[in-house]
């Protein structure tokens, strides 16, 4: 039986297409029930009916507050009964009670080596700091914006003449690796949430997540 999840997106959806090629490849068990969007014209949904995957586009802007739109949401959510949501470059903040509802089986991507540079333009101002690397965190949701367990990370070398660009291009790379292999090990239950701990193979994940390396695929 397939592992059912529901994905929200914002944008683009590389990070969504990942783990569809993956799970048509056979190398992910995973049923993506839906797909939903914050913004109607985000190119992720095209994406998810190509592949056959229902999609709703529920904008923040026809509600009055944030508590409105997270309710909303919950309800599109719960709908599919998934056993993961999965927030794939989805640019909104949370409310406490969506969070809570969602503990521990809800997983973010967030383009830094957490805990630095949570937020926005992550890759400017790693490069702004005379960083000496960058990359990308998965991490467990909790209430305060992208603080939550970390999970894997994997890094990339800042080289002399990189552009915010370039560090994306690379960053974005990495993140269709690691994203599917957390979300492969939740789906295979080797990967679990016990009061703010992330926990793989019945042991506790250090609090900068697991450092990506070839060997764990
Ligand atoms: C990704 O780089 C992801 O790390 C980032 O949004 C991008 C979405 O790309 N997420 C955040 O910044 C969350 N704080 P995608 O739409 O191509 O998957």
């Amino acid at each position: 039986m397939s592992y059912p999840i529901v994905v929200l997106i914002s944008g683009s959806g590389s990070n969504l297409q990942a783990l569809i090629d993956q799970s048509l490849q056979g190398k992910l068990n995973i049923n993506i029930c839906a797909v939903i969007s914050n913004k109607a014209d985000a190119y992720g949904l095209e994406r998810a009916k190509s592949a056959g995957i229902a999609t709703h586009a529920l904008s923040h802007k026809s509600f009055d507050s944030r508590e409105e739109f997270d309710t909303e949401l919950q309800k599109i959510i719960d709908q599919y009964q998934p056993k993961l949501v999965v927030l794939a470059g989805f640019m909104r903040i949370l409310t406490e009670t969506f969070t809570k509802h969602f503990e521990g089986r809800m997983l973010n991507i967030h383009p830094s080596l957490l805990p630095k540079y949570k937020g926005l333009n992550t890759h400017q101002r790693a490069i702004d700091a005379k960083e000496a690397e960058h990359g990308v965190s998965v991490h467990f949701v909790s209430s305060e914006l992208d603080a939550g367990a970390v999970i894997l990370q994997a890094s990339t070398k800042i080289e002399n003449n990189e552009t915010a660009d370039t560090l994306a291009t690379k960053v974005h790379s990495l993140e269709h690796i690691i994203y599917p292999l957390a979300v492969k090990w939740f789906s295979e239950e080797r990967l679990s949430y016990d009061n703010g701990q992330a926990i793989l193979d019945g042991k506790a994940i250090p609090e900068n997540g697991i450092r990506y390396h070839k060997e764990l695929i």
